[in-house]
Order: C-alpha cells, then sequence, then structure tokens
C-alpha cells in the first residue's frame, strides 16, 4: 500500500472544499455547458460531484486505489465516473476520453512530476482550460512541503494562454487555457 492508500484506508481526507472557492473555481472555468472536466487527483470525489451537479461531464482520476473506491461508494448511480490512473506513470489511453475540456487539480500540482504536470496539458482539448489550486508554500507554517513556492504559482500562471490567479487564504487558484502548441 503507497502513502496515499494508507492515508485513504484509515479513513482520511483532506481539506475540505469551501463556498469561496467553489464560488472562484465557477467564476474562472466559465458555463459548465456540458464540457468535459477531468478532476485529477480525485481522492474521495468531493469536487468531481460537485462540478457534475453543476453541469459539467466530470471524471475523477487518482492514483490510488482506496480512494478510488471510497469515491464511487459515496457517489449515487447517476454521478461521474472515477477512474484509478498515475498521471506521472501511466498512458493516458487509460482515461475514458482522449481530451478533455477542463482538467481541474486541487491540492494536487505539487505532487506531481515534472513529466505528470507535462502530459496533463497534452489532455487539453484545443483552448481547454487548466485549474489548479494550491497551498502557497511560503503561507504553510506547517507541512511546507506540500504547497507550492510563489516562483513555480507564477511559472505556470506565465506559461498558461491568459492565466489568472485567484488567493483564497493559504491557497491560490491558478488558470489559464492549454499553452499555444500543445
Ligand atoms: C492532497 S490529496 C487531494 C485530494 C483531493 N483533490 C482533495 O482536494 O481533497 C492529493 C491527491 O492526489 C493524488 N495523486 C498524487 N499523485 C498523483 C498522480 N501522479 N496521479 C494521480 N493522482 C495523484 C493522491 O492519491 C491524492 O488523492
Amino acid at each position: 500500500m503507497d502513502r496515499w492508500d494508507t492515508w485513504f484506508a484509515a479513513g482520511k481526507g483532506f481539506a475540505p472544499i469551501t463556498d469561496k472557492e467553489r464560488a472562484a473555481l465557477a467564476d474562472h472555468l466559465g458555463p459548465p455547458a456540458g464540457r468535459t472536466v477531468l478532476d485529477l487527483g480525485c481522492g474521495t470525489g468531493d469536487l468531481t460531484r460537485h462540478l457534475h451537479t453543476s453541469g459539467f461531464k466530470a471524471t475523477g482520476a487518482d492514483l490510488s486505489a482506496v480512494a478510488v473506491k471510497r469515491a464511487e461508494e459515496a457517489t449515487g448511480p447517476d454521478g461521474p465516473s472515477f477512474v484509478q490512473w498515475d498521471a506521472d506513470t501511466q498512458d493516458p489511453a487509460l482515461l475514458p476520453r482522449p481530451h478533455f475540456q477542463v482538467i481541474v487539480c486541487r491540492l494536487v500540482w505539487t505532487f506531481l512530476t515534472d513529466l505528470g504536470r507535462a502530459r496533463l496539458l497534452t489532455l487539453l482539448a484545443p483552448g481547454g482550460r487548466l485549474a489548479v489550486t494550491t497551498p502557497v508554500r511560503e503561507r504553510l507554517t506547517t507541512r511546507q512541503s506540500t504547497g507550492l513556492p510563489e516562483a513555480d504559482i507564477a511559472a505556470l500562471q506565465s506559461v498558461l494562454d491568459a492565466g489568472r490567479r485567484t488567493d483564497l487564504g493559504v491557497l491560490a487558484l491558478v488558470s489559464g487555457r492549454s499553452p499555444r502548441g500543445t
């Protein structure tokens, strides 16, 4: 069992999504209008279900088999689908779609390798939007390794087409359209 499986098998989760965060994400993503969205590193699927009920065609993906099982158990038959998938090591062909109009990553970006991050950009449909919600390392007083340094947040924003940022306490939400040429 890896560390994520161990965490989820103990019944634990992560900081719940606040109303303020939901509102900021809605503002960044725009109208759902049936657009496809991948929630990468979905954990137990709270955000995936929220996006599904908002009107997106949502898929949650996570490397942790235990997280995916918990997400599926918490989801009704009309809910979103979930898949076990490791963005760093596994073939994107294992995902249910070759491209997504939106990809969201909540509290995950720090843990991805450069390869996994680059792979996600290739999964964006042309003009698709990536939205990354991450703790800001400089704002954390404990467990600073779980946060992304300000310089990396700025680099991510600058690589995205029309990248923008909203600050939410210790979190930053950065989104933008797929970089040209990806
Ligand atoms: C801090 S948790 C956040 C979970 C969820 N997004 C939330 O906001 O509650 C990080 C999640 O990313 C997943 N994860 C980490 N590396 C991953 C990778 N390479 N591919 C897919 N999922 C990954 C972990 O299994 C875990 O569920």
